[in-house]
């Protein structure tokens, strides 16, 4: 059995190195068009940082894990080809700002059309509207010189900085496929390479269209249950009431549970606004205006809580920030990862900055370039307000606080719970403020510092 996966991602990457470890007499190839990608995956410093994953790739490099450019050329030897590549929001003509961009789906099936020699199972890895197999068989049909294809639905739920731990243990491995003896058959060679770990009632069949929204919808799910949170720590600060201490008693009733209720300055990351705007879009798509506004609040109140985070700040430190050193602690969507994309910590910047906020930012995995990046845009003026020569990027938290009138802490990065506050109070202009956007520090510990403490929901 030989395994190609087109797409060395965040996705591709680790899926693809937890099959080589689990199943050892699979060989797998991962293929990506990006050169550095695959070189960074070839060396000792993997292009993702993630717990665990450099073990599981060391222990199959070379041996039946390999990462390479030849997409041609591992696509003719896969029994099996995986599409990891990425799906992001359409940011031109129709659906502009809520539609998939499928261009790389799209470009990956002529690639593999023009490449088979021989019938190929193709699974969709990346998140994709409902019915995009339907395309992808279209394309594949009109494009290929008669072999057979089968196309199955495999989305992923790892969630970034467990991701290993998810791969190796996850709750449900989803496949939808046809209902004919084609579509069957590749069901069932996609159930057995997962069988190799994952105990077999835990992988659930389907058929395509069902797996495929599924996805949507268990994201759409999670990131419903954030702001909702996120909605009552507004209301919590208006009334007294803790949101920690609200999340906990709402939680132990074991048909809401206590997962994913964490106020915070809000989610982030690449897939949860990405695809519940996926959904909306659908829904509009499909006439359903009011299953799609319902949706679109989830982003909305997500949106609103970031700007209401960089608001408070403003607001505490005597309505002006100008001229105003802000620290802040964390640039990363969440800790264990140094993935920024749709990171919480742009928007709150930029808002400071647009407040005329001198703003240093310290990240333990996230390099400077890409911070400056982030904010700043491609051309560095993204964030305007002459905000680049304002934004500075620190190396240690220590640094960061120097002449700081605030620190805003905006991911939950684990050090951060265990600094010496008491030398980096001595550091900053009084009074000192922390605004703790994950709920993750002892704010009476800091106020018997000195710091006047602000955090989410409280
Ligand atoms: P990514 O941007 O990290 O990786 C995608 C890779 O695909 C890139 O390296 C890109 O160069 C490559 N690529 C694009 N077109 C190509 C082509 N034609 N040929 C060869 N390579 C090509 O994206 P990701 O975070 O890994 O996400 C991939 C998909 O998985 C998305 O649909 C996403 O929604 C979904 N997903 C992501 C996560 C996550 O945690 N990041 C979790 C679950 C699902
Ligand atoms: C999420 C899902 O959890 C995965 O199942 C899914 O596969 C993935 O999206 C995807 O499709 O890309 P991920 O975005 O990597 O995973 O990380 P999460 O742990 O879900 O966190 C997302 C954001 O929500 C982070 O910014 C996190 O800080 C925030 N969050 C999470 C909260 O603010 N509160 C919580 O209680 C939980």
């Amino acid at each position: 059995m030989k395994i190609c996966c087109i797409g060395a991602g965040y996705v591709g990457g680790p899926t693809m190195a937890m099959i080589a470890l689990k199943a050892p007499s699979i060989e797998v190839r991962v293929v990506d068009m990006n050169a550095a990608r695959i070189a960074a995956w070839n060396s000792d410093t993997l292009p993702i940082y993630e717990p665990g994953l450099d073990e599981v790739v060391k222990e199959r490099r070379g041996k039946n894990l390999h990462f390479s450019t030849d997409v041609a050329g591992s696509i003719k030897v896969a029994d099996i080809i995986f599409v990891a590549v990425n799906t992001p929001t359409k940011t031109y003509g129709i659906g502009a700002g809520r539609a998939a961009d499928l261009r790389f789906i799209e470009s990956v099936a002529r690639t593999i059309a023009e490449h088979a020699n021989g019938p190929k199972i193709i699974v969709e890895k990346s998140t994709i509207p409902v019915k995009t197999a339907e395309t992808i068989k279209e394309i594949l049909r009109a494009n290929s010189s008669g072999h057979t294809f089968e196309v199955l639905s495999n989305p992923e739920f790892l969630a970034e900085g467990t991701a290993i731990k998810d791969l190796l243990a996850p709750d449900r491995v989803l496949i939808g496929g046809e209902h004919t003896p084609g579509g069957e058959a590749a069901l069932q060679a996609l159930v057995d390479v997962y069988a190799h770990w994952v105990p077999r009632e835990r992988i659930i069949t389907t058929n395509l269209w069902s797996s495929e929204l599924s996805k949507l919808v268990a994201n759409a799910f999670l990131a419903q249950r954030i702001s909702s949170i996120n909605s009552i720590s507004a209301l919590c600060e208006a009334t007294g009431a803790d949101v920690d201490e609200v999340a906990n008693a709402i939680g132990k009733d074991s048909r809401i549970g206590p997962k994913f209720l964490k106020a915070s300055v809000g989610f982030g990351g690449s897939c949860f606004q990405k695809d519940i705007l996926n959904l909306v879009y659908l829904c509009e798509h499909f006439r359903l205006p009011e299953v799609a506004a319902y949706w679109e609040w989830v982003v909305k109140m997500n949106d609103w809580q970031k700007h209401r985070f960089a608001e408070r700040i403003v607001a505490s430190l005597f309505n002006t920030v100008a001229d105003k050193r802000i620290a802040v602690y964390g640039f990363a969507f969440k800790k264990d990862t140094n993935d920024t994309r749709e990171s919480p910590a742009i928007a709150v910047c930029r808002d400071l900055l647009a407040e005329q906020a001198r703003v240093t930012v310290y990240d333990p995995k996230v390099p400077e370039r890409e911070i400056r990046a982030e904010i700043l845009g491609k051309d560095g003026t993204a964030a305007g307000h002459g905000a680049e020569t304002r934004l500075t990027v620190a190396a240690s938290p220590y640094d960061a606080a120097v002449d700081a009138h605030a620190i805003a802490v905006l991911t939950e990065w684990d050090e951060f719970k265990t600094l010496d506050y008491a030398k980096i109070f001595a550091r900053m202009c009084q009074p000192a403020s922390v605004f703790d956007g994950r709920n993750i520090l002892d704010c009476a510990k800091l106020q018997t510092l000195g710091f006047r403490t602000h955090a989410v929901g409280k």
